[in-house]
């Protein structure tokens, strides 16, 4: 499928690194002009030099910050100015906060939610109305095995997630009869700063993970398939269907075993040792 829009444009959020960067690699493989959007413009910039040195493609560089409200319109505004059509919308901007209750900083969640949520559901409505007009187009929207439970001290990311999953399966089921596939991608564990921003960067050592490419060619799997979701890797595909038969008290207790954030046993015994 991903042969139909060689020569035709995408727009891809989270372009500075991890899983958004393999998109870019393998969308400019296929013959793809990008526009790239993220908040670090250098490696936007360096990026865009390299595939055009490899695959000859155009790339467009917006940088912008998804937690503000404004920057979606903005983003959109200056694709319009350029007289971009977007035929593939890849909707991957993101990020997680691990962190138990007391610790959770307010502002940062409601950003996330922000990134994750509203800032995709307005990209995805600013290009999905012009592709059913144009029988052609697609949109994938970057959830996470995440999305299939509730997860302790990740709570409002799992959730983030979970909305995702669901209002990408509902578009798709909207769109599908119009020539448009709209997916949602649900990697697992992936080797990228996910886990550093997250707050948990030790944690990505102790467990089996996937490579960016990995998850990147299962999305275009699913794509070609015109999938309504697609789970990234036999494991986690099982992992998602396995909590379906699990009790929901039995899933999200479980969960608590994954993302504790670890207490300070050394520094509360100095403390206490010196009082
Ligand atoms: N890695 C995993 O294990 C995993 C698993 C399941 C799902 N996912 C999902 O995969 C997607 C990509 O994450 P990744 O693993 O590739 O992590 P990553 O390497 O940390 O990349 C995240 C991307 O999102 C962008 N981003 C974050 N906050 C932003 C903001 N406020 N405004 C604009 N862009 C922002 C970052 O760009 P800037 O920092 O330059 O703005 C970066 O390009 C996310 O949606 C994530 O939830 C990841």
């Amino acid at each position: 499928m991903i042969e139909e829009f060689a020569d035709r444009w995408a727009l891809v959020t989270g372009s500075s690194s991890g899983i958004g960067v393999e998109f870019a690699h393998r969308l400019a493989s296929r013959g793809m002009h990008l526009v790239l959007t993220a908040r670090r413009e250098e490696a936007m910039r360096e990026l865009a030099g390299e595939l055009h040195t490899r695959h000859g493609t155009r790339c467009e560089i917006i940088p912008g910050d998804l937690a503000d409200p404004s920057t979606p319109a903005r983003l959109m505004e200056e694709i319009r100015n350029r007289e971009i059509e977007i035929e593939l919308l890849v909707n991957n901007a993101g990020f997680a906060i691990a962190a138990d209750i007391e610790a959770t900083d307010t502002q940062r969640v409601l950003d996330m939610l922000q990134v994750n949520m509203t800032s995709l559901t307005e990209l995805t409505y600013a290009v999905l109305p012009t592709m059913l007009a144009r029988e052609h187009g697609a949109i994938i929207n970057v959830a996470s095995v995440a999305a299939f439970q509730p997860v302790a001290f990740m709570g409002p990311y799992a959730a983030s997630k979970s909305y995702v999953l669901h209002f990408t399966e509902a578009l798709w089921a909207e769109a599908r009869d119009r020539n448009v596939t709209v997916m949602a991608l649900c990697p697992g564990i992936t080797r990228t700063s996910f886990f550093e921003v997250a707050g948990v960067p030790n944690w990505l050592k102790k467990h089996s993970s996937q490579s960016p490419e990995q998850v990147v060619r299962a999305a275009m799997k699913g794509l070609d398939k015109r999938r309504q979701y697609y789970v990234s890797g036999w494991k986690n595909y099982i992992l998602s269907l396995a909590v379906r038969l699990a009790s929901r008290k039995m899933a999200v207790t479980e969960s608590m075993k994954y993302f504790r954030p670890k207490k300070k046993k050394r520094d509360d015994k100095r403390t206490n040792a010196e009082t």
